[in-house]
């Protein structure tokens, strides 16, 4: 057995789900969206499943969707991309970091890692030979600073993988400090990993600015996005890589032996929605920010303290602020006594873990976002 793997923990979200069935919770702990995702996008699905072509695709994606996702980012982010050279289809974000991973580390290679981080970024390091670099933010701004990257990166560190917006934390970085990693990308030589799957899923003023379109980075960024997030289908797992053709190279080989392909049915469909206008992407985040300010509000009204959400679909409680000093403790209670069940954020941590943030994914109806304040009512 690989001890990356066999000395794994079981993931906390898997962990919470039980429970949040034991106890018969509302379940505001892993993040997925109650809604099923817009119908004409499942009917393209579903089409090309019966009159559709069903046998292997190209390997690096049908070439509609890669077009798609060129058009897509040309329209959204101003970024052209050549979709023959520069685009890949993966299935899921999560092949194509491993993918990312696997193709540009060597062991013994440094990985600069942001904590708090998403729970496949570290096996998938560690089993790809890297040794990780840890940066640490915390709350409330959950910000990076030159000090920090100077204590983090060396002559060793390939790569820095960057999740932007932040899951869980629920911020989007900003030009100054996007910019400020990229000096530390050409300072290093290292490539910058980009885990943008939240990119559509950002609210108020705040826009997502893609790392690969930052000064000096359009040849050593590998840009990572996700239908599944996009469009409220997290099952569905096709995810698009972008990057220069020397990088895309270099990812392909390792894409050709994971996965090598991903279900025609779904790229198709995916295509099609790439292509939806403006309004509905507009129509999406205003769904996703309501539900953010009705959770919030109800939650503000209990005299809890919300941390602000700028995207994602998760909103953090500091429970500091009730006197709570173990995130963990305090989720094991709500879900048992309260039947709410959230996620203690200090699992995104693999050290010196922050103890007074949790985290509860609010793209849920109405009615459970009611049905759980109503339980936190009774207390916390
Ligand atoms: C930061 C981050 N990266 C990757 C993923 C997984 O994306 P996919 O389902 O496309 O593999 C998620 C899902 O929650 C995520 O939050």
């Amino acid at each position: 057995m690989n001890a990356v793997f066999a000395n794994l923990p079981t993931s906390i979200f898997e962990v919470m789900s039980r429970l949040a069935r034991e106890h018969r919770a509302v379940n505001l702990g892993q993040g997925f969206p109650d809604d099923p995702g817009p119908e004409d996008v499942r009917r393209k699905a579903a089409e090309a499943v019966i009159s559709g072509w069903n046998q292997y695709p190209p390997m690096m994606g049908l070439p509609e969707l890669r077009q798609a996702v060129a058009a897509h980012y040309a329209h959204h982010h101003g970024i052209v991309f050549d979709p023959e050279a520069e685009i890949m289809i993966t299935s899921g974000a999560t092949e194509a970091l491993a993918g990312a991973l696997l193709a540009l580390i060597e062991p013994g290679d440094e990985v600069v890692l942001f904590q708090p981080m998403y729970d496949a970024y570290l096996p998938l390091v560690r089993r790809a030979g890297g040794e990780a670099r840890l940066v640490r933010l915390s709350p409330p701004h959950w910000r990076f600073d030159e000090a920090m990257l100077r204590a983090a990166f060396s002559r060793r560190t390939r790569v820095v993988l960057l999740n932007n917006p932040l899951n869980p934390a629920g911020i989007v970085c900003s030009a100054d400090d996007l910019d400020l990693l990229a000096r530390f990308c050409a300072e290093f030589d290292s490539v910058a990993l980009c885990d943008e799957v939240w990119e559509h899923v950002v609210f108020d003023n705040h826009r997502h600015l893609p790392l690969i379109s930052r000064p000096g980075m359009r040849e050593r960024t590998v840009k990572v996005g996700s239908a599944g997030k996009i469009f409220s289908l997290t099952g569905w797992k096709v995810g698009f890589v972008c990057a220069a053709p020397a990088v895309m190279r270099m990812l392909a080989k390792a894409h050709q032996f994971i996965t090598f392909t991903t279900p025609p049915n779904l790229q198709v469909a995916v295509a099609y929605g790439l292509g939806k206008e403006d309004a509905y992407f507009t129509r999406m985040r205003a769904g996703f920010a309501a539900s953010r300010d009705r959770f919030t509000r109800g939650l503000s009204r209990l005299g809890l303290k919300v941390l602000p959400c700028e995207g994602t679909y998760f909103l953090n409680l500091d429970i500091g602020a009730l006197g709570e000093k173990d995130d963990a403790d305090f989720c094991q209670r709500l879900v048992k006594e309260r039947g709410v069940a959230a996620i203690p954020v200090s699992a995104f941590y693999e050290d010196a873990p922050v103890k007074s943030v949790v985290r509860f994914c609010f793209a849920k109806t109405d009615a459970t976002l009611d049905a759980a304040l109503e339980r936190l009512a009774k207390g916390v």
